[in-house]
């Protein structure tokens, strides 16, 4: 990309592109699933992640109450249930009979989680750091569960896995990982 003018547009939480998770809780004893664009990861030995709820949110009682959540890597065949998990609450829908979901359970986290996303990762709340509007909650990965159809050679196969990915506002649609460009950690090794 070539230099070009800058346009100060004040401070606005834009960052492209971001997953589309979803996140699994009990919540008063059911399965409840909310869909979460702000998760990453944040730590790397022991591996760590962080996602950031709204204190709202049904699911943010359960994360508390329960200790532990899973965080669920959907397709990009499963915009429709993504969307639906993030425009519905679990205080008033059965989300996942809704979207169909087959639920799994893990140990030691007791977060259900979705046998139709390929990648399920199991977490334990280390952390909740109270923002503003909303929880910054820091976990630990105890397990990782990836589907079978999506390993090849002992590895993941990031293309049948076709994870979602979420385009932020102003644009806000989903959308899926494009073409590789390059090797990381050796393609700036010419420069
Ligand atoms: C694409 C997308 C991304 C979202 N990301 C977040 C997020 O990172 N954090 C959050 O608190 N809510 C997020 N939401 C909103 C919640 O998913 C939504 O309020 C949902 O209804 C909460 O479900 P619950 O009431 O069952 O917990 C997102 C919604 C969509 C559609």
């Amino acid at each position: 990309m070539t230099a070009t003018r800058k346009i100060a547009m004040g401070a606005q939480n834009w960052l492209y592109p971001l997953p589309a998770l979803l996140i699994g809780a009990m919540v008063e004893g059911k399965p409840n699933f909310m869909t979460a664009a702000w998760g990453s990861i944040a730590n790397a030995e022991p591996p760590m992640l962080s996602v950031a709820i709204r204190r709202s949110r049904y699911t943010r009682k359960g994360i508390e109450e329960d200790g532990s959540f899973s965080v669920n890597v959907a397709s990009a065949s499963q915009a429709s249930e993504v969307d639906f998990c993030g425009i519905e609450s679990g205080g008033k829908v059965d989300k996942a009979a809704k979207c169909g979901f087959t639920i799994f359970y893990g140990l030691p986290a007791r977060a259900p989680m979705i046998v139709e996303c390929p990648l399920n990762l199991e977490c334990m709340v280390k952390q909740i750091v109270e923002l503003p509007t909303h929880s910054l909650v820091i976990a630990d990965i105890s397990e990782t569960h990836v589907s079978e159809s999506c390993i090849l050679d002992g590895k993941i196969d990031v293309d049948m896995m076709d994870p979602i990915v979420y385009i932020t506002s102003p644009i806000r649609k989903y959308g899926r990982l494009g073409t590789t460009v390059a090797d990381a950690f050796s393609a700036g090794l010419n420069l």
